[in-house]
């Protein structure tokens, strides 16, 4: 199959391009820097045609049907995740304009398999005792969550209409070979790099490359549209860091805090954004995940596509020694795994 890939130079699509090549498919890029191609690439001896590489946006419609043109699969992974407030408008538009005409555009062409990537946090509610397939859509407080929330709606309504789009839906993402140290990737390096945080709720992440075959196993799915959930255990906080321990022969430095300081910190952090605008991770949104997260539950993707998920330790390993290599993380500070 030839897939159109957006996204293809972040963490999830470079991950994913690299499964589809393996697997013996050929890729088109829809990018908005060449160069980076080469650098994220390059490492694994990767040369991808510059024939098949589109310099372009997800919101501009001639570069998507340039880039869709002669593909039989599309996996749109491409999504602006900016939280400063004054991106607001930008990242609504951006990611909503960009599911219409990836998503939309590949279905209104026939294309007989389409991946779209939402994420876990459309079904997060706080108070429920798990997450599910059959919750409804979650609005969420920031633009980036508010363009995944309406995006899902629109995605799903194709579904409804009988496309071939199969969903995918990560919990936190984790894992080796980061281009731009993404959301969880870096909350695991400020951890090591700065100080654990121990706190109510659970944290629970997929692996990349976990990720990367299932939407290997979503393209190939024959027919139908479909929905995974795409997480590996939930783990307690206090059971994270106890994991880490092992994993580093020493005690990470950790502070424990209530899920309601935090959460009011996320409040204030959004509010602060009036005057200072900057890209502070810790938002509302962000603290009610890290507090309440109650787990959702992957057993249906488990069963239906014959996939396992690998355990945490391993993939925390691969994360903390890439960190190491990439040189975000000196080597002292992940103890054992250093020598390992
Ligand atoms: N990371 C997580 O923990 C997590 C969890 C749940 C769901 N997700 C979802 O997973 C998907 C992939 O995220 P990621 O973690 O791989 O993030 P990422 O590394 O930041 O990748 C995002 C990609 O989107 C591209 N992009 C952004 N705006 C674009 C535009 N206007 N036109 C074309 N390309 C554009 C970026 O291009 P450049 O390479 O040029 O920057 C980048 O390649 C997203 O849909 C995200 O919502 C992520």
């Amino acid at each position: 199959m030839r897939i159109m890939v957006t996204g293809g130079t972040g963490f999830v699509g470079s991950h994913s391009v690299r499964a589809f090549l393996a697997a013996g498919h050929s890729v088109r890029l829809l990018v908005r820097d060449a160069a980076k191609v080469r650098r994220v690439f390059d490492p694994f001896d990767l040369a991808i045609p510059e024939r098949d590489v589109i310099v372009g946006d997800i919101t501009d419609a001639a570069s998507v049907e340039a880039a869709m043109t002669g593909c039989d699969g599309v996996l749109h992974c491409a999504a602006l995740i900016d939280l400063r407030r004054s991106q607001a408008q930008r990242v609504h538009h951006t990611n909503t304009l960009g599911a219409e005409l990836i998503v939309g555009g590949a279905a209104r062409r026939g294309l007989p398999s389409i991946v779209y990537v939402s994420s876990a946090s459309v079904l997060f509610r706080p108070g429920l005792p798990e997450l599910h397939l059959g919750l409804p859509i979650a609005d969420g407080t920031t633009a980036y969550a508010r363009s995944k929330a309406d995006s899902e709606h629109h995605v799903r309504s194709l579904q409804d209409d009988g496309h071939p789009i199969r969903i995918s839906y990560p919990s936190g993402i984790l894992g080796p070979d980061d281009p731009d140290l993404t959301g969880s990737n870096y909350a695991l390096y400020t951890f090591f790099h700065d100080m654990g945080i121990v706190t109510s709720g659970t944290f629970q992440s997929v692996d990349v490359r976990d990720l990367a075959a299932l939407h290997l196993r979503q393209l190939e799915l024959p027919d139908g549209p479909h929905r995974h959930i795409a997480a590996g255990p939930a783990l307690p906080w206090p059971e994270f860091y106890r994991v880490l321990d092992e994993l580093i022969g020493h005690r990470l430095r950790r502070l424990t805090f209530p899920g309601a300081l935090l959460r009011a910190s996320g409040i204030v952090g959004d509010w602060v954004k009036h005057v200072w605008d900057f890209d502070y991770p810790m938002t509302r949104d962000a603290m009610e995940f890290a507090t309440h997260w109650p787990g959702v539950d992957a057993a249906a993707t488990r069963t239906e596509l014959g996939f396992e998920f690998r355990p945490p330790a391993e993939t925390f390993a691969a994360t903390l020694r890439w960190l190491v290599h990439a040189g975000h993380l000196e080597p002292r500070l992940i103890g054992k795994l250093a020598d390992s």
